[in-house]
């Protein structure tokens, strides 16, 4: 036999376990790259009895080149037999994907999984330099091992979704080696992930709820301000909505699914949809990107005020706070919903048809709140008659070619007023409702007398040039008799 008599005595020292061992691999057995290096109890070779590729009846080889058939260590692993050692840096991806990027090869293994890993890492973030220059800072085995592969849907492969965390946060937990590519990046996610409430049932062992790859992708990761990032502002709704509006997926949650459908047709998802107006909130600007909530935000019910932080003020020092509170009413979502948040119209203030204050205030009920509503909504009816009027007088002296470019322009401070009611509308103080109502009101009032002055003042212009014409004419003919008067006397 052609191994080298040093190797002998480690050979005999084989406990008979191992010689049954290989006797039940049977294909391992005519593997003599195995069969050797399971004789030196190398890790490599102790870590391929569980391997993929072994299973799938793949040698030592399959990656590291050399003929499997000769139990000679200098003819098995000869670089004239196509043996290339260990392989390093981008050499590593690219003998992974000599199969795995092969559609035909991966066929003949009835195997149906994509052929694509190689192409995308190489685009992704990645895929970029790593720091000593000599390929791309991730490799296939930085997330999958070199030996010991597993199947993905395996528990021990380390991209099974209970441990993706942790492999990912291998580098992303580790502050001074993200230093080194992106001192920008946080290194907090997996902490704050634990919070919420995919990351604590992550933790025992559910394997549905979202995990770092279900939201950035696997080997197509980019960073979150690249269009083609899976939490990409635009394409975060979609995301999340993949499970989230899978009825079926979700059967096993007791929660509704209609979270995105509802969303498309809100206000929010409008503006960000049709308006591409990326200062309305997605999913994650309300319900945080890793955490349980956004940073800073002790729940979500508080969410809101971080865009309209006016309103929320003003809902902070009203009554309502004091009384939502005791109830555990949630703050905004009350009266406005969460996923369908629609234009907030005069309606819903008032005690009226489709009246938010009805839901708990009546004449029997809450009375007090009852009648300021009531109050409330008689002050907006009336500002907005007022504006319509003011509008049309300032029509008419336009009609009429008066110069109306002041009016026009102190229109505005009534509509101003209607839009500081909207929002002033959340002190639930009829005092400070009344302020900014009157503000309108007095502009109304000052615009409605100034365009009326300037009808009247059209209407006096033309009455004065009939009559200085006639006086002219009167004059002209006058002057003319006169002259002929003059004539005649000469
Ligand atoms: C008869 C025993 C024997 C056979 C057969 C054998 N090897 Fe080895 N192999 C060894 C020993 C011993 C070493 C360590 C000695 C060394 O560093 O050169 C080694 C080292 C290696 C290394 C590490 C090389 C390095 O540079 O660190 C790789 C990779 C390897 N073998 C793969 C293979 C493959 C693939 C085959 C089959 C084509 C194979 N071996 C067949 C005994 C064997
Ligand atoms: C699926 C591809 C693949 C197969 C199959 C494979 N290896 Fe490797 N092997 C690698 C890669 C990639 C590295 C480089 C690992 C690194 O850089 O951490 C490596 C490194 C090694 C090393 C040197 C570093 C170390 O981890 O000790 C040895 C020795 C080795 N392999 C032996 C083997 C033996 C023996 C077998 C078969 C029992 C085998 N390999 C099967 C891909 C493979
Ligand atoms: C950043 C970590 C990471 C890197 C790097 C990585 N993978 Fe993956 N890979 C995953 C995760 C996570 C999954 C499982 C989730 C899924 O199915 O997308 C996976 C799944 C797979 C699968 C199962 C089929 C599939 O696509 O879902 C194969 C095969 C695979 N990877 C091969 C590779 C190869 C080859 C490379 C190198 C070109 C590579 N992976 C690099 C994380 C990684
Ligand atoms: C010689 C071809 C070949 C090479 C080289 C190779 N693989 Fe594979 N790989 C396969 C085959 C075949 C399967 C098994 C497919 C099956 O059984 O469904 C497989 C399966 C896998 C799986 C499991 C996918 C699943 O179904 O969940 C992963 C992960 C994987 N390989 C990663 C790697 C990595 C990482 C490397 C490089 C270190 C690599 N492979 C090198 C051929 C290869
Ligand atoms: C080997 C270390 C390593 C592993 C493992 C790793 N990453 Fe990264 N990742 C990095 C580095 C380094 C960067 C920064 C690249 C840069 O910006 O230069 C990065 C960037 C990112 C970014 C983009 C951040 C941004 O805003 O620019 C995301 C998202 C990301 N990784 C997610 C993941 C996920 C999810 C996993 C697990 C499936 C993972 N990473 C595994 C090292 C790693
Ligand atoms: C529920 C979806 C979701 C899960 C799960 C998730 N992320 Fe994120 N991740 C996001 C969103 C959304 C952003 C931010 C997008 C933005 O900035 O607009 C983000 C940002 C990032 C960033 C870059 C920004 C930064 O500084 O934080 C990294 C790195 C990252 N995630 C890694 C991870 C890792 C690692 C895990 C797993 C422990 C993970 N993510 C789990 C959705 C998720
Ligand atoms: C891989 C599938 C998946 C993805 C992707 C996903 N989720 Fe989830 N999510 C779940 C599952 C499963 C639950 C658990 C349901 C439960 O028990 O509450 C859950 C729970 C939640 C909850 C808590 C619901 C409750 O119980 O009150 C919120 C909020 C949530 N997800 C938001 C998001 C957002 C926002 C995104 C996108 C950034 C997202 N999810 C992406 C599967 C997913
Ligand atoms: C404007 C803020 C906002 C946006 C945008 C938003 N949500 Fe919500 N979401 C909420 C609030 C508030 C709740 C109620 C939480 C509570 O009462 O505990 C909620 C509840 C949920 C729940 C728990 C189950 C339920 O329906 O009550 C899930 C799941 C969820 N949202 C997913 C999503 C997804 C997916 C998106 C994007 C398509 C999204 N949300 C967009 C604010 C928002
Ligand atoms: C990320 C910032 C952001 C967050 C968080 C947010 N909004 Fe908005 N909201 C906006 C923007 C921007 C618009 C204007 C959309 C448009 O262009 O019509 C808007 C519009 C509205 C409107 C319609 C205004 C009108 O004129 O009638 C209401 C009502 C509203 N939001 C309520 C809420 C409530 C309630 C929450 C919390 C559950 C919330 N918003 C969370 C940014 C936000
Ligand atoms: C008790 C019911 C109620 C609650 C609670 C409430 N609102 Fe309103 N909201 C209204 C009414 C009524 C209007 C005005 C309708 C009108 O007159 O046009 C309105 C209008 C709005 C508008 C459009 C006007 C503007 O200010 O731009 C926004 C935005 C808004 N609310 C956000 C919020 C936020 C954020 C919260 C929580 C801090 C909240 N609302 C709490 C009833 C409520
Ligand atoms: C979810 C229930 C709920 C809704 C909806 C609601 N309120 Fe209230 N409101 C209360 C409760 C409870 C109180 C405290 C009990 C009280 O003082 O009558 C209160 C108190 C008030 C007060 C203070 C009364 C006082 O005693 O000084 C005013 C004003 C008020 N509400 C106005 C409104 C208006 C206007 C609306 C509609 C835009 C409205 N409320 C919608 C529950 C509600």
């Amino acid at each position: 036999m052609g191994i080298k008599m040093n190797y002998i005595p480690k050979l005999k020292l084989k406990t008979i376990a191992l010689s049954i061992f290989i006797i039940q691999c049977t294909y391992a057995a005519d593997d003599q790259c195995f069969s050797c290096h399971q004789g030196l109890e190398d890790r490599p070779s102790q870590l391929f009895v569980e391997d993929i590729h072994n299973k799938a009846g793949l040698s030592c080889s399959s990656c590291h080149g050399g003929n499997p058939n000769s139990d000679d260590m200098d003819l098995a692993m000869n670089k004239s037999e196509g043996f290339i050692g260990v392989p390093v840096s981008n050499n590593i991806s690219q003998i992974c994907s000599k199969c795995h990027s092969d559609i035909d090869y991966m066929k003949k293994y009835d195997s149906n999984i994509p052929t694509d890993q190689f192409a995308k890492l190489k685009e992704s973030v990645h895929g970029k330099l790593a720091v000593n220059g000599k390929g791309m800072m991730l490799q296939c085995i930085t997330c999958h091992n070199a030996h010991g592969i597993k199947k993905v849907d395996d528990p021990n492969s380390p991209v099974y979704p209970t441990n993706i965390p942790q492999t990912c946060n291998k580098c992303h937990g580790n502050a001074s080696f993200m230093q080194s590519y992106n001192p920008a990046i946080s290194v907090d996610q997996l902490t704050k992930y634990r919070t919420s409430v995919h990351g604590v049932l992550n933790s025992k062992g559910n394997i549905k709820v979202a995990e770092c790859a279900n939201c950035h992708g696997s080997h197509d990761i980019f960073s979150a301000n690249d269009v083609r990032s899976k939490v990409y502002k635009l394409n975060i709704p979609s995301t999340c909505s993949h499970c989230h509006s899978d009825k079926s997926y979700m059967k096993a949650f007791n929660i509704p699914t209609d979270q995105f459908a509802k969303y498309q047709r809100s206000v929010h998802g409008k503006a960000v949809f049709e308006k591409q107006d990326l200062s309305a909130p997605v999913c994650n600007d309300c319900h945080g990107n890793h955490g349980a909530t956004p940073p800073g935000i002790e729940s979500i019910s508080k969410v809101c005020g971080t865009c309209h932080a006016l309103n929320a003020e003003l809902f902070s020092a009203s009554p309502h706070k004091k009384a939502f509170d005791e109830k555990k009413y949630p703050e905004c979502e009350t009266c406005h919903g969460n996923h369908e948040i629609l234009i907030a119209k005069d309606q819903l203030l008032g005690v009226g048809k489709g009246a938010i204050c009805l839901k708990c205030h009546s004449e029997n009920e809450n009375q007090k709140g009852y009648f300021i509503a009531k109050e409330m909504k008689k002050l907006t009816d009336s500002l907005i008659v007022s504006d319509s009027v003011a509008n049309s007088m300032v029509f008419q002296a336009e009609q009429r070619g008066m110069d109306v470019e002041e009016l026009k322009f102190k229109l505005r401070e009534i509509r101003q007023a209607r839009l500081e009611g909207r929002t002033i509308v959340h002190s639930f103080d009829e005092s400070k409702f009344k302020e900014v109502t009157a503000k309108g009101f007095k502009s109304s009032d000052t615009i409605i007398t100034e365009a009326k002055a300037a009808v009247d003042e059209f209407y006096f212009r033309r009455y004065g040039l009939g009559v200085a014409v006639a006086v002219i004419t009167f004059l002209i003919i006058m002057l003319f008799l006169y002259i002929k008067k003059i004539e005649k006397t000469k």
